[in-house]
């Protein structure tokens, strides 16, 4: 026994003499605990790595109203003729491009004019080559005129009319870009496919949907009240099941009754308007199932509360 422990003692001894030893003793411990520590952690990657806070998504979405706008023909214009710069184009061109362009693209074209400062990006410079959106042929100054360069001052200009878009168009390539390219045939005709260039243009009048609604709101504004009352008054009426058992939307019935109060002054015509608007006028399909004696009722129970 003693023997033994003597044998461990220089054991021990031997061991601390030689670092190396202890290390290696070691070593594998560290590495299995190492091993043990990585493999959780990738067993729970998951886990850890989800978000806990939703991510922040910019509004970007714009909800914009329909412009007012007048009805309006756009004339045809020949292609063919107006492709060319004669003087009287130019001059119009001169015109319109000093009340409406200098004072952004500057009187001598190379931007710079009084309203520039500040805007980012700048008015073009048209007598650079580098760096147009949609380009200095006649049909890309076409496209910018009518859609505007989106994110920049470049408005649309889409209240000109197409004769007065060549002008301008004319204009700038003639003065201020060096060597403009010619547009293709192809380029025309996809120019004039686009914008019914050829055909001329009809456009109809557009209003706001807000404007719209109240305008809406003001023509049956008057009508309310009496829909208010009569509804009331069915409501207390023997018949009130006939009614409700006829109608989707008691109110809509009773609008469309009261503005078509001088076309249902016979039961007859009664019965024709309701049944020829069935579903749009607020009443529904078992409009069809009412007995004579039913529509009568029905009949005399709108004539009394309208
Ligand atoms: C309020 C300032 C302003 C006015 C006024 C203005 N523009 Fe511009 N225009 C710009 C800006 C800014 C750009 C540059 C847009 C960009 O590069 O994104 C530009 C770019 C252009 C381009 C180059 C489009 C391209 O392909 O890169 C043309 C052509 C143009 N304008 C024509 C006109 C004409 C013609 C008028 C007058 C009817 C006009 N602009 C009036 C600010 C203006």
């Amino acid at each position: 026994m003693k023997e033994f422990f003597e044998q461990i003692k220089e054991k021990v001894e031997e061991i601390k003499n030689r670092p190396g030893t202890i290390f290696g003793l070691v070593f594998p411990y560290f590495l299995i605990v190492g091993i043990l520590i990585g493999l959780y952690f990738v067993s729970k990657i998951e886990f850890l790595s989800r978000q806990k806070v939703p991510p922040v998504l910019r509004d970007t979405v714009v909800v914009a109203d329909l412009q007012m706008r007048e009805a309006k023909t756009v004339p045809p214009v020949n292609l063919s003729e107006i492709k060319n710069a004669t003087p009287q184009l130019l001059s119009e061109g001169e015109t319109l491009y000093k009340s409406n362009c200098a004072s952004c693209h500057g009187e001598t074209g190379a931007g710079g004019g009084p309203a520039s400062a500040g805007l980012n990006p700048a008015p073009r410079n048209f007598t650079s080559p580098d760096g147009w959106k949609n380009g200095p042929k006649l049909s890309q100054i076409y496209i910018t005129l009518q859609e505007g360069i989106p994110g920049s001052a470049m408005v649309s200009y889409d209240y000109l009319l197409p004769e007065q878009k060549f002008a301008l168009a004319h204009y700038i390539r003639t003065n201020f870009v060096p060597n403009p390219p010619e547009d293709s045939q192809s380029d025309l005709d996809a120019l004039d496919a686009t914008y019914n260039l050829s055909a001329g243009q009809q456009i109809p009048a557009q209003i706001p949907v807000a404007i719209a609604k109240t305008v809406i709101f003001r023509e049956n504004e008057q009508y309310l009240a009496k829909v208010e009352a009569a509804l009331t008054k069915i409501e207390s009426s023997a018949n009130k099941n006939l009614f409700s058992k006829v109608t989707n939307n008691g109110k809509v019935a009773l609008m469309f009754l009261v503005k078509n109060f001088s076309n249902i002054e016979s039961e007859q015509n009664f019965k024709k308007i309701v049944i020829n608007n069935v579903n749009q006028n607020g009443f529904n399909g078992n409009i069809f199932n009412l007995s004579e004696q039913e529509w009568t009722e029905l009949y005399k129970l709108i004539t009394s509360v309208i």
